[in-house]
């Protein structure tokens, strides 16, 4: 399938991003990299991950390395002396998981003797499943006996469904993968999301955050009471920072209104932005009207039909998603006024300061929305039907559309899409210099 740059674009939003958040460049190998550069001391430590066939490579093999850099002796014991995994890789035709990796492990998982050690860990892919249906009762003892003895019980992504089989998870607060709540709900355990989730000796998480998962297992160790390094990174101590982190674009909402004085604060915080000369290019339009926002919906997809038949993409899951996120309470429309502007000579310069002056609002509502418990967000596809939105909305023709920002309580807060690491983007003094 060849596509262009926009349609790179929204078929990143609509099929790729909704379920997994995460658009970085092709045949990427996804792990997360928070550049907080976390060190402990495990030595003395013995951890076991438990494997089955067909296990995720990545969630496995990241996360013991982690461990055994920090000091820590990690064994894998599985079912069988060499086992097969595989590797999730995002290509330009999708994800791909045809890359396999054959690991020799230490011990069968018969053999295990877990008074050797602190902490067992469940990856994902089939392996907890393989391991059920290879031997249920063998895992359920071993798991049982390891809660018996205090040990940590660590999984990610399916990992927790050998934790929910064994019946280890009641009144746990438990993350992994979507597919495994109803097993972690019929477990006892209360599915929620999250990155990495703690709760007593019971610490889940999510592919593809393989860092969160050794830096959370390892402060569970080192710092049983809490206060590890990762709770007091910057982005955790202080309150903008972390509002800045924890901003995430939601795209389902509550059922539920948002008071005019809420999204006052909203529209003021937009003002307190900078703009050149301060000359507040911003305008606003606040819209609650369910038909009109309907109309834009259906103007939207008129715009785009052609496209996304062009593409094969489906046009009802196109509709829904665009329904979907126009169904927040309210929207605000981002409008830039260039009537500022004088001299010819600088126009086009200060008609980019202006649009980068709205920007810079439009963050602000979004930080703000955040930081008052409100979900958000902008909605670039809109700018595809921007026409039919300023006759809608009768904005003056002159007035530009920069953005529209929906906003409400979130129903859904969806995991942090992965951030390229600083290496990556940053350059010392010069351009590529690292
Ligand atoms: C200029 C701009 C346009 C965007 N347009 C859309 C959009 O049309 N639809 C959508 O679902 N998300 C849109 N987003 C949100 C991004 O997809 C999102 O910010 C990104 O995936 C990172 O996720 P996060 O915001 O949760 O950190 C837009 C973001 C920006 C800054």
């Amino acid at each position: 399938m060849l596509i262009n740059g926009f349609g790179m674009f929204i078929l990143a939003f609509v099929l790729l991003l909704q379920i997994t958040g995460i658009n970085i460049s092709t045949a990427q190998v996804f792990r997360e990299n928070t550049d907080e550069k976390y060190s402990y001391n495990l030595r003395g430590y013995r951890f076991l991950i438990l494997l089955g066939e067909d296990f995720d490579y990545h969630e496995s093999m990241v996360i013991k390395k982690y461990w055994e850099d920090w000091g820590a002796k990690v064994d894998i014991a599985g079912t069988g002396k060499e086992l097969k995994g595989h590797l999730w890789k995002k290509t330009d035709k999708g994800w791909d998981k045809s890359e396999e990796k054959t690991i020799k492990t230490d011990l069968l998982t018969s053999q295990v003797d877990l008074s050797k050690y602190n902490l067992i860990f469940f990856p994902g892919g089939n392996s907890p499943k393989n391991l059920l249906e290879k031997d249920s009762s063998l895992l359920m003892r071993l798991i049982q006996e390891a809660e018996k003895k205090g040990l940590i019980l660590s999984a990610i992504c399916h990992g927790p469904l050998a934790l929910a089989s064994a019946g280890v998870l009641k009144g746990h607060r438990v993350t992994g993968h979507y597919e495994i709540m109803k097993n972690i709900q019929e477990g006892g355990g209360e599915y929620v999301t999250g990155v990495c989730v703690v709760d007593g000796n019971v610490i889940t998480g999510n592919w593809p955050y393989f860092e969160s998962m050794a830096v959370k297992t390892a402060e569970k160790l080192l710092y049983p009471q809490g206060g590890g390094p990762s709770e007091n990174s910057p982005f955790e101590q202080n309150p903008v920072l972390k509002v800045i982190k924890e901003r995430r674009s939601i795209r389902r909402f509550q059922d539920k209104e948002v008071s005019q004085d809420t999204i006052n604060i909203l529209l003021k915080s937009a003002t307190w932005a900078p703009s050149p000369n301060n000359d507040q290019p911003w305008r606003f339009v606040v819209l609650k009207d369910k038909k009109i926002k309907e109309m834009i919906v259906n103007a939207i997809m008129e715009k785009l039909s052609e496209y996304y038949k062009s593409e094969e993409m489906p046009l009802d899951r196109m509709k829904q998603y665009i329904s979907g996120i126009f169904s927040a309470p309210v929207h605000i429309f981002a409008l830039c006024d260039d009537s500022n502007i004088e001299e010819e000579e600088w126009k086009d310069i200060q008609m980019l300061w202006n649009m980068q002056a709205v920007s810079a609002g439009c963050q602000n509502i979004l930080l703000a929305a955040r930081g008052m418990g409100l979900g958000s967000l902008w909605i670039g596809l809109s700018l595809v039907a921007e026409d039919e939105i300023k006759s809608l909305l009768q904005i003056p023709a002159e007035i530009k559309l920069a953005s529209v920002i929906a906003i409400g309580y979130p129903a859904d807060v969806p995991l942090p899409p992965l951030r390229k690491p600083l290496s990556e983007v940053i350059s010392l003094e010069k351009w590529g210099k690292r």
